[in-house]
């Protein structure tokens, strides 16, 4: 197999660093690996493989210094909508992690299992957009359903991890708790979310928008929408917890009038459906938690049970490492898609 030589931008991040791990645990095809950060992290050092890299400065000009093929963009929205042009400028292919091109009409945006067609329309702008994490997990466990009964309308709230903030949300977490056994939570910094998120909730995520919803939940409707290509109705409450990683969703699924659910349809094809497991044994307390989701790289899904008024209607939840599933193994998956589909041309 050809080998690639990959850049990661954000290297030193939270998605960053785990893509590392994806692409050494998928034994990705790498000729030269490329770690991109700020000038602030320049010169620091990444190990792959039981190589040393060293980190360099993300300039408008070193995409084509070191002949990138592979761009896997994590460094934020404005990082993207500045550099991607010059990967794809430089000849690679951009998997952009970020929402900024995520509903731009000619980018198509991909979960592999789901809708791995449309990676073929790449080479319009050469970027393949990564969705939001809440929306892949949510949509990994709606495809078998919709291909079962047909979806009408998905209501979830979430609860999503800290790790959702980058390593400073996890930090924030982690020295507010330490702050609260030594009396001093008052004084704790208060940066990365709007509230103190030790010891609380917060019903918000991202900013909002005109219709009162936010900006992370407009995600979820959008997103949903442009990966099944299809006009499903999305209600989302999208709600930050105090958990490191992992977000865990309850998601309501009504599906077209007249079906009339079988949990144990619902369950298997749930089962057969590729990155997914279920967890069901409400009995002996077993369903999908963060404990047993992290570091890990499927959807578990579990609490399935059927609504006891409207037979149509069925309500489980919904737990997945968010930064694996979510953002890095997402994307390397693509990646990974991508190249398959690439030799076949
Ligand atoms: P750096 O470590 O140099 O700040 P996280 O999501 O965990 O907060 O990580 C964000 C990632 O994006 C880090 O790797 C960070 O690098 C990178 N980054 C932030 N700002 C820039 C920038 N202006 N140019 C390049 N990389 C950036």
């Amino acid at each position: 197999m050809r080998k690639f030589n990959v850049a990661v931008v954000g290297a030193t991040g939270a998605v960053g660093e785990e893509l590392f791990r994806v692409m050494d645990a998928y034994d990705f095809p790498v000729e030269n690996i490329v770690p991109l950060a700020s000038a602030r992290s320049a010169g620091s050092s990444i190990e792959y493989k039981g190589k040393e890299y060293t980190v360099l400065e993300l300039t408008e000009t070193c995409f084509e210094e070191n002949n990138v093929e592979i761009a896997f963009f994590s460094a934020g929205g404005s990082i993207s909508e500045k550099f991607a042009q010059y990967a794809v400028k430089a000849g690679a292919v951009v998997i952009d992690n970020t929402s900024h091109f995520r509903m731009q009409d000619n980018v198509p945006l991909v979960i592999p299992e789901v809708n791995p067609e449309d990676i073929a329309s790449w080479k319009e702008t050469g970027i393949i957009a990564n969705p939001n994490c809440s929306t892949i997990q949510m949509v990994l466990s709606l495809k078998p359903l919709d291909e079962l009964y047909g979806i009408k309308r998905v209501d979830v709230s979430t609860y999503q991890a800290v790790s959702g903030a980058g390593k400073a949300g996890m930090e924030e977490l982690v020295t507010q708790m330490q702050d609260f056994f030594a009396f001093k939570l008052n004084d704790s910094a208060k940066e990365a979310f709007a509230h103190q998120i030790a010891l609380n909730v917060i019903p918000q995520i991202d900013v909002q928008q005109p219709n009162d919803f936010t900006k992370e939940e407009m995600k979820m409707v959008n997103e949903t929408q442009k990966i099944m290509h299809k006009e499903i109705q999305v209600a989302a409450t999208c709600v930050r917890v105090p958990v490191l990683r992992s977000h865990s969703e309850s998601i309501t699924v009504t599906f077209e009038d007249g079906v009339d659910v079988d949990v144990a349809e619902v369950r298997s094809s749930l089962e057969r459906f590729e990155n997914v497991e279920v967890i069901d044994d409400l009995a002996n307390n077993a369903y999908p938690m963060p404990i047993i989701s992290t570091d890990t790289d499927i959807t578990y899904c579990g609490r399935i049970r059927k609504d006891i008024y409207a037979s149509n209607v069925v309500h489980y939840f919904n737990v997945a490492d968010q930064v694996r599933v979510g953002a890095a193994t997402n994307s390397v998956r693509i990646a990974l898609k991508w190249i398959e589909m690439e030799q076949c041309d």
